[in-house]
């Protein structure tokens, strides 16, 4: 499916247009707290042809009760569409509600078969980091435990790029959200499931991160627009590929040491790379160590490097000149750390890493 970029200058004419073209005229808006901060709510407030109903009574990490209560919302404004306008959480609300509006009211959803629907969603994302908006997967809760929902429906048809929802980011999560979307191409470039589609992707989503960090992080307009594009074209690359071992070892860190997303992603991709290009011999995609290394190259002259030793050079001073604290951990840590790492986003690493090289990458992580 492609997907519908608006890119708005200053106004939302090409948003009218797309809900005039999608005969829209009741929009469940889907919101979380950056909501009053964003110009669009202007626009939301001078609507006249069309009645929005808000949701917004989720928290982060969302539980599948207030998924439950966003599709109630949505049927009793018999809304037409749906809007997201936020971060990953309000992206995972947004997608479920739309997968499951036309379900069953009277079960579980997600022990219900999924029927595609073609309500539209629209999504603006608030961060240039998950690429939630370009991908197939949501997360929710349900009863404290995390349940990924994955339907290609889900993916947005309308996605709005907004830079001037980037100019509230807080500098920390500036900089965290976009070695998320990096960390994303990295990592979707030597996945064992790249495509050539994937991989010319992941390839535009580096050179975007590469090119347009400077402005971003000096929070200029046109450094904004190319991250969000970064982040986006990340988005579409792990929606193919899914990510691999620096995702599936980073989310213990957040949780253990409050690191947010990207940092702690970051800081295990800074210790990957290094360690795959020392052990060529550990290559386990069925295309052979020639083919990762040219995904490791590929990744290299994304970053303007010419060789794989220096892209790996260069994420780990990006870390450093970014200031990106290192946590310290406490002795019994590592045992935690490795039991956490998931094993599913794990094969699709192209590298074989028993639990004794997890223990030394963590050690490295943590520079223990
Ligand atoms: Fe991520």
């Amino acid at each position: 499916m492609t997907q519908r970029i608006l890119t708005p200058n200053g106004h939302y004419r090409e948003l009218d247009e797309a809900l005039r073209d999608l005969g829209v005229t009741r929009l469940l808006l889907v919101c979380d707290g950056a909501w009053e901060h964003l110009d669009i709510r202007h626009w939301a407030e001078e609507l006249r042809d069309v009645t929005v109903t808000f949701f917004r009574d989720f928290q982060p990490n969302p539980r599948y009760e207030s998924v439950a209560a966003g599709v109630r919302c949505f049927r009793e404004a018999d809304a037409q569409a749906i809007f997201a306008a936020g971060g990953g959480s309000a992206m995972d609300v947004a997608k479920c509600i739309k997968l499951f509006c036309r379900m069953d009211a009277g079960r579980n959803y997600l022990d219900q078969p999924i029927v595609p629907n073609d309500v539209p969603l629209i999504a603006m994302p608030t961060t240039a980091g998950t690429g939630s908006e370009a991908t197939r997967y949501a997360v929710i809760y349900r009863d404290g435990e995390k349940q990924s929902v994955t339907h290609d429906s889900i993916v947005p048809s309308v996605v709005l790029m907004d830079p001037s929802a980037l100019r509230m980011l807080p500098p920390y999560q500036r900089k965290a959200t976009m070695l998320d979307a990096l960390c994303h191409a990295v990592e979707s470039c030597w996945s064992v499931h790249s495509t050539d589609e994937s991989r010319t992707y992941a390839r535009e989503a580096i050179s975007l991160v590469t090119a347009h960090m400077p402005g971003y992080l000096a929070n200029a307009e046109e450094g904004n627009a190319g991250m969000l594009r970064a982040a986006n074209t990340a988005g579409k690359a792990i929606n193919i590929t899914q990510t691999t071992a620096g995702h599936a070892m980073c989310y213990k860190l957040t949780s253990l040491y409050g690191l947010a997303h990207g940092h702690a992603a970051a800081l295990c991709n800074r210790a990957l790379f290094p360690w795959m290009l020392a052990h060529p011999e550990r290559c386990t995609d069925p295309r052979g160590p020639e083919h990762l290394q040219a995904a490791l190259r590929d990744i290299a002259s994304a970053m303007s490097c010419e060789a794989p030793e220096q892209a790996a050079d260069k994420l780990d001073r990006l870390v450093r000149d970014l200031g990106l604290s290192v946590p310290s951990p406490a002795p019994e840590d590592f045992d935690t750390l490795v039991r956490s790492v998931n094993p599913v986003r794990l094969k699709n690493f192209p590298m074989r890493l028993g639990e004794d090289d997890i223990t030394a990458l963590y050690h490295r992580i943590l520079r223990a």
